[in-house]
């Protein structure tokens, strides 16, 4: 596992999501509260891209699509697919795959760079 360069800080905005691509990775990049976090950047569930329309609040990261959750800090689930409520649309679609925690990588700033350790 090396540091690379994923994303210039100045693109990013507090609790903004972007996508960031390194070699065939792609990934979610987030300045929260003054922490960088970088997470797979697909959504769990059926790989919705985080970094288009995901909302960040109380240190987690939601998925625009069926509002699956997961903690920024551990990557760890919170909620899956509770979205729409009626009719269950949300329930039968988040059977469609199996529950998993988001992977999280560890980042630093160096030279205008968040950087993530891949
Ligand atoms: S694709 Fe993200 S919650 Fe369904």
């Amino acid at each position: 596992m090396r540091w690379r360069d994923a994303i210039r800080i100045s693109k990013l905005k507090s609790g903004k999501p972007r996508m960031a691509t390194i070699g065939l990775k792609t990934l979610m990049i987030v300045e929260y509260e003054g922490d960088y976090h970088a997470t797979e950047g697909l959504c769990r569930h059926m790989r919705w891209p985080l970094g288009l329309g995901g909302k960040v609040k109380d240190g987690c990261i939601t998925c625009p699509l069926h509002q699956t959750t997961h903690d920024l800090s551990d990557g760890c689930l919170v909620e899956w697919s509770p979205f729409p409520l009626f009719p269950p649309y949300g329930k039968l679609v988040g059977k469609l795959s199996k529950k998993k925690d988001l992977p999280i990588y560890e980042t630093r700033l160096k030279g205008g760079f968040v950087q993530v350790r891949i």
